[in-house]
């Protein structure tokens, strides 16, 4: 008898695990994707996988779908382990009624959503999917807004990373948008609100599907996406590397591990990195690359804003989050979608526990009417606000530029840096010395016989009074000025002695970004 029963229920599983058939998963080989379950075995540790509800089905009875199976509702959810943390999963199973989301399938992410909230496990939601299951209407409509919900109540608890793999179209896109982080492939994956179809019919509009929401366009241009991968295989390796630089939840740190990097490491290199002309650009990311444990940086929104740098490094071990101003992009400058990327990482970061070190070489915040009229008034709050807001231990490091707001917006000593350190090569002050001298000397300059070289003289006076760390560093404003090749072992020791670090706010219902 129970020999029956365990070959019937060895035959459902088998069936379940067949998904939507060979035929479809032949296709969604061709082209160029994997399935649900190979996902999800790429990422998890081998044989760490504990599938939950694949016995759930749909309860839908209309438009011929009382006839329709849907192996394990289309989507596989479960649990397991990521280099031995836990970690939830769902995918969605584009063989199944092309992953659509129904009343059910919508129930199984819910409960992953719920379960790794109880437990505080970070989430991994794999998208690949037609979006609202047509035949279950305002069921399936109801499904993403429980959904929505859950990734709101989550956001800042639990780490949660969205991965596209395929179609994401209509409001299903919102999901992913309210997570921490968005991956996607290259050439197989889109996300849009109305695809190409409904834009020519609305607008005359023609554009292709990977044009309009591809992963070049999310990463480059709309900034909706972080992360770009060649192939899916890459995209879960570089999901693991993410992980690891993440804390479980928010009331835990990240994980630390040992490094072969000496703490003290002092690299020479760095006394000449800056160029003497201030007018020069320089690689910020070499910067990071010489102080970082092992050279090794993971960069987050590599494409988007390129003219500020942000991602995750290691210093003596442990998780620190980077924001650097790029003097080779837009000379550094702060601009609209820079304001942006940065005060999304920075509450990231605070959120879940990371230390920030902010690397600045800022000449100031983007003139023009494009970013006046775009709002760079409100988008620049953004990092006011996302720096004043976040307790973690906040370090930051001036190499060249500082001038103005933008000094005040890479989080100076007023908006809480606990570690204030320059280099010689430091100049800070409310604007650069030619600017300043046009305006503070105007007068003397046009009643000179030659105001070419009064000018010059006037900039030169600005800058041996102004245009260096030491004003700063009499006020207290900067902490030291450091010889830039001893910058690892300082920022190391910073990082050691916040450790400790407790800052608490006023209780409030919660603050008021400005978005
Ligand atoms: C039910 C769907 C479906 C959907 C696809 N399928 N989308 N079933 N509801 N939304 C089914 C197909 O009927 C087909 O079933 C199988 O999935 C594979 O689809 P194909 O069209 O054959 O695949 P492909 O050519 O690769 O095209 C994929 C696609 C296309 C681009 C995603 O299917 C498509 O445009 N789907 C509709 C997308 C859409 O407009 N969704 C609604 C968005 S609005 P068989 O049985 O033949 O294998 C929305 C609102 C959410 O999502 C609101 C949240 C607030």
């Amino acid at each position: 008898m129970i020999g029956n029963k365990l070959a019937d229920l060895q035959d459902r599983k088998e069936k379940i695990k067949e998904g939507g058939g060979q035929k479809r998963i032949d296709k969604q080989h061709q082209s160029g994707k994997l399935t649900a379950r190979e996902r999800i075995n790429l990422l998890m540790d081998e044989g760490s996988f504990v599938e939950m509800d694949a016995f759930v089905q749909h309860r839908c009875s209309q438009l011929g779908m009382e006839k329709t199976e849907a192996p394990a509702e289309g989507v596989i959810t479960g649990y397991g382990t990521v280099n031995g943390r836990l970690v939830y999963v769902f995918a969605q199973d584009f063989t199944v009624l092309g992953g659509s989301l129904g009343e059910m399938h919508a129930k199984k992410i819910c409960k992953v959503l719920d379960m790794a909230m109880k437990v505080g496990a970070p989430v991994v939601g794999i998208n690949d999917s037609g979006g609202a299951r047509i035949q279950e209407g305002v069921d399936a409509l109801s499904g993403y807004g429980q959904i929505f919900y859950r990734n709101t109540i989550a956001s800042g608890v639990i780490p949660q990373i969205s991965v596209i793999m395929g179609p994401c179209a209509g409001g299903a896109v919102y999901s992913p948008a309210l997570t921490d982080f968005v991956f996607m492939v290259d050439k197989t994956s889109q996300m849009f609100i109305t695809g190409p179809q409904v834009i020519k019919a609305v607008t005359g509009e023609d554009v292709s599907s990977e044009e309009l929401g591809g992963a070049r366009t999310h990463n480059s241009i709309s900034g909706v996406a972080h992360f770009m991968s060649p192939d899916e295989k890459q995209c879960i390796e570089d999901i693991k590397t993410l992980l690891s630089f993440l804390p479980s939840n928010n009331m835990e740190s990240a994980p630390a591990y040992d490094t072969a990097d000496d703490i003290n490491r002092m690299e020479e290199a760095l006394n000449q990195i800056v160029p003497d002309n201030p007018n020069k650009p320089y690689d910020m990311k070499e910067i990071i690359c010489l102080i970082a444990d092992n050279g090794e940086f993971f960069e987050v929104h590599t494409y988007y804003a390129t003219n500020i740098i942000t991602g995750f490094a290691r210093f003596g071990g442990r998780s620190v989050g980077i924001i650097a101003n790029q003097p080779k992009v837009l000379a550094g400058c702060l601009d609209i979608n820079a304001s942006d990327k940065a005060g999304r990482f920075i509450r990231t970061c605070d959120a879940f526990n990371i230390p920030v070190l902010n690397l600045v070489d800022v000449p100031g915040f983007l003139p023009g009417t494009n970013q006046e009229y775009g709002g760079i008034i409100r988008h620049g709050a953004k990092m006011l606000y996302a720096y004043s807001e976040a307790t973690v231990p906040k370090i930051t490091l001036i190499t060249r530029k500082a001038y103005g707001g933008a000094y005040l917006a890479m989080c100076s000593k007023d908006l809480g840096a606990d570690v204030v350190l320059a280099w010689p090569s430091a100049e800070i002050a409310v604007m650069g010395p030619e600017g300043a001298a046009n305006i503070i000397f105007r007068k003397e300059i046009e009643a000179s016989d030659d105001p070419a070289s009064t000018r010059q003289a006037k900039i030169d006076e600005y800058k041996d009074s102004f245009a260096n760390p030491y004003v700063a560093a009499s006020r207290g404003y900067v902490d030291d000025v450091i010889v830039p090749s001893t910058t690892r072992q300082r920022i190391i020791s910073a990082l050691d002695m916040l450790l400790g670090k407790r800052e608490t706010r006023p209780a409030k219902k919660h603050g008021n970004l400005p978005v």
